[in-house]
């Protein structure tokens, strides 16, 4: 990509391929549900959908002559609820199966796919009622949740580059190359609240202001995504789950604000 005007011609043909599949088929794959065999349950659903007639279409930048009933099939980062993974979502119905199993596949295919019939005993059931939930918007774990940070989770494929951007994402680098200062930068990030999350609690900001009027033509910006916590992969989780690609946009906002001003300058 070498101009911004790209973005827009990215997310116009993702969309428009989108728009083609008849179905969706969302399989987590985080640590806990690929513990638990969700990679199987992936590839046996690429072959039971080929051998019965679907088009099996995993990437979109591969596969852009879509005909016949093409069904989009990717992994999704961890969606939180590890302890009843494998979890399976069908769109546009946000049909969610739970644990499920390899050997399942066959009837997910011919009945949900195939008939758009729910399978009830894949379904969470709510330990309080007893009834079962045909998606996150009817299980209590997810009812009371807003997410903020994480809410493409579950929904992009975080290996996608052309999803996100499909997502806007790298709409906030456009803004920050095309319409701002390098010192306006540092201000929206201070104002923003954004702060490391160790021992120092040093806002992000002010960091950037600092890295920004020190006179040197060579300056870093260095990203190791973990944390204080030992073990905890907080940003492991985001990175993962979200996309691989968004943390490059505050990379890039951040290179820019600390007067790296040429992409070229920049080394990922
Ligand atoms: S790994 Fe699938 S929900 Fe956490």
């Amino acid at each position: 990509m070498n101009t911004t005007m790209e973005l827009s011609t990215i997310k116009q043909e993702y969309c428009t391929v989108a728009e083609q599949m008849q179905k969706r088929i969302v399989v987590c794959a985080g640590t806990g549900c690929i513990a638990n065999g969700s990679m199987k349950v992936y590839s046996e659903l690429q072959k039971h959908l080929a051998g019965t007639g679907f088009e099996v279409v995993l990437d979109f930048h591969t596969d852009k002559h879509i005909n016949g009933n093409a069904v989009h099939v990717t992994p999704s980062g961890c969606q939180g609820f590890c302890a009843q993974g494998p979890l399976v979502t069908i769109y546009p119905e946000k049909i969610m199966y739970v644990q499920v199993k390899p050997e399942d596949v066959t009837e997910i295919v011919h009945k949900t796919i195939k008939n758009n019939q729910i399978i009830e005993n894949l379904l969470y059931i709510n330990p309080t009622n007893g009834q079962h939930c045909k998606g996150q918007d009817e299980i209590p774990f997810y009812k009371r949740q807003k997410r903020l940070v994480l809410d493409e989770c579950g929904l992009i494929n975080p290996e996608d580059i052309e999803e996100y951007i499909s997502r806007d994402g790298y709409a906030a680098a456009k803004k920050v190359f095309s319409q701002m200062t390098d010192q306006e930068v540092c201000q929206v990030i201070e104002l923003s609240g954004l702060r490391g999350r160790g021992g120092g609690g040093f806002p992000t900001g002010r960091k950037w202001q600092l890295t920004r009027v020190e006179q040197n033509d060579k300056k870093y910006v260095i990203c190791n995504g973990d944390e204080g916590d030992p073990g905890a992969f907080m940003q492991l989780v985001q990175t993962k789950g979200l996309s691989m690609f968004a943390s490059n946009t505050l990379w890039l906002s951040s290179g820019y604000a600390k007067q790296l001003k040429m992409p070229k300058n920049m080394v990922f």
